[in-house]
C-alpha cells in the first residue's frame, strides 16, 4: 500500500484522523435506531452547512451522482436548461441535460475564464422561458469561480426557472446561504472542503423543488429524490446507505460546525492568498484572471519545457506532495493545487517549497 503523502489535489483532500477514526465503528442495521440517530444528526449538520431550513438528503455516490440526482429530477424530455460552460465539468452538466432528454442551452466562455453575467442575462432574455439555471460554481478543471452565485439564482427565479448549484468543489470554502439566495438545489461532495473520505454526495432542496416533485414524476429510481426525502424523515435512506462513510461524514461535520462555518471560509480565503503569492513568487502564472480566481483550486501553468508527468511523479515520489494535472486543453501544460477542508499553513509551505525545489531541479 502507499505511504499517505499530503494531498493538495482538489479533492479527495486531507482527511483527519477524528474522522478516518471514526469510518470504524460497528456495522449496525440500517433500518434501526442508531442509524436513524446517526442519519438524523448528518442531516442538521449539513442543514448548517447549506444555510437552509428546508430540506436536504445525502447519496451514497459521488458528486457526479448528485449532479445526475439534480438534473433528472428536473429536466423532463424537451425542457431547456441554461448552462454557462466553461471548463470539464460544466461540459459534463450540459451533457447530462442532453442524456436526460433536455435542451441545454450553452453559455460559453473560453476556458479559464467565466461567461459574463451579462451573457447570461442576454441568453435568458433571448431564449424566453426555461426550466431551469444549472451553474457550475468553481470550474474545478480551470481554477475559475463564477461571481455571481446571488445574481445568476435571482435571474433564474425572475425567469420562473430553477436555480441548481453545482458547488462539489467550493461549499465549505465558501459560503453559500442556500436559504437567503433562494438556490432550488445545491450539490456537494463529501471529499472536498468538507475533508471527509470520497463517496457521498450532499444535496440541499428548495420546497419549490419538492413540490414540482408531487406532481411530475422521475425516470430515475436510485436518484429518485422525492424518495430520499420521505425516508429522510423518518430518519432513514431508501437503499444500503454507505455505513463507513456515513460515520466519516457525522465526524467531519462536527468537525466543521466546531470550527465554524465563517471561519472555515476565512481560512480558505487566506490560505489560496499564500498559495497565490507564493506561486508568483517563482514567476508562475495561474490559469484565472484575478477577479474569477478559485480559492479552492488554484491552477497554474508550467514553465515551458517542464514534462507534466514527469514533474508531479517527482514531487510525489520524491517530496510526499500530491497535486493534479490539468484538463483537455490544459492538459500537460498546467497543474493544480487544492486548497480545501484541513488547509493550513504548515501544508501551504510544504507544498511550496516542494514546487519550488522540483522546479529547480527541472531546470527552472
Ligand atoms: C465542480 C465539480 N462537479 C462535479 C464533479 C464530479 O464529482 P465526483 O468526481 O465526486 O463524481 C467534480 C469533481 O471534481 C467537480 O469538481
Amino acid at each position: 500500500m502507499d505511504k499517505q503523502k499530503l494531498i493538495m489535489l482538489p479533492g479527495p483532500t486531507n482527511v483527519s484522523d477524528r474522522v478516518m477514526r471514526a469510518m470504524l465503528g460497528p456495522i449496525i442495521n440500517h433500518r434501526g435506531d442508531a442509524f436513524r440517530e446517526l442519519y438524523r444528526g448528518v442531516l442538521e449538520k449539513t442543514r448548517q452547512l447549506f444555510q437552509t431550513e428546508g430540506a436536504v438528503l445525502v447519496l451514497s455516490s459521488s458528486g457526479t451522482g448528485g449532479v445526475e440526482a439534480a438534473v433528472w429530477n428536473l429536466i423532463r424530455p424537451g425542457d431547456v436548461a441554461v448552462v454557462p460552460v466553461f471548463g470539464e465539468f460544466s461540459t459534463r452538466l450540459a451533457e447530462t441535460v442532453e442524456l436526460a432528454g433536455g435542451r441545454a442551452l450553452r453559455v460559453t466562455s473560453d476556458f479559464g475564464k467565466v461567461p459574463t453575467l451579462d451573457q447570461l442575462r442576454e441568453a435568458v432574455d433571448k431564449q424566453g422561458r426555461f426550466k431551469a439555471l444549472f451553474l457550475v460554481h468553481n470550474e474545478t478543471s480551470t481554477g475559475v469561480a463564477a461571481p455571481y452565485l446571488e445574481e445568476a439564482t435571482r435571474l433564474a427565479r425572475d425567469h420562473g426557472a430553477f436555480a441548481v448549484i453545482d458547488a462539489i468543489s467550493s461549499l465549505g470554502g465558501y459560503a453559500i446561504p442556500v436559504d437567503r439566495w433562494g438556490v432550488d438545489m445545491c450539490i456537494t461532495g463529501s471529499q472536498k472542503c468538507v475533508a471527509a473520505p470520497p463517496g457521498l454526495a450532499l444535496l440541499s432542496v428548495s420546497d419549490r423543488v419538492v413540490e414540482f416533485l408531487k406532481g411530475s414524476p422521475t425516470k430515475t429510481r436510485y436518484f429518485e429524490i422525492s424518495r430520499y426525502l420521505e425516508y429522510g424523515a423518518r430518519g432513514e435512506t431508501p437503499f444500503t446507505p454507505a455505513l463507513p462513510l456515513f460515520y466519516a461524514l457525522d465526524e467531519a461535520l462536527k468537525e466543521l460546525l466546531e470550527e465554524g462555518l465563517a471561519n472555515r471560509v476565512e481560512r480558505h480565503d487566506r490560505m489560496s492568498a499564500l498559495i497565490y503569492e507564493g506561486l508568483a513568487r517563482m514567476k508562475l502564472r495561474p490559469v484565472a484572471e484575478k477577479d474569477v480566481r478559485s480559492k479552492t483550486v488554484i491552477a497554474s501553468y508550467y514553465p515551458s519545457g517542464v514534462d507534466d508527468a514527469k514533474f508531479r511523479k517527482a514531487l510525489a515520489y520524491d517530496k510526499g506532495v500530491v497535486i493534479a494535472g490539468g484538463f483537455g486543453p490544459f492538459a500537460g501544460k498546467v497543474f493544480r493545487v487544492g486548497c480545501m477542508g484541513q488547509i493550513n499553513e504548515g501544508f501551504v509551505q510544504t507544498t511550496l517549497k516542494a514546487i519550488g525545489e522540483t522546479m529547480a531541479a527541472f531546470g527552472n
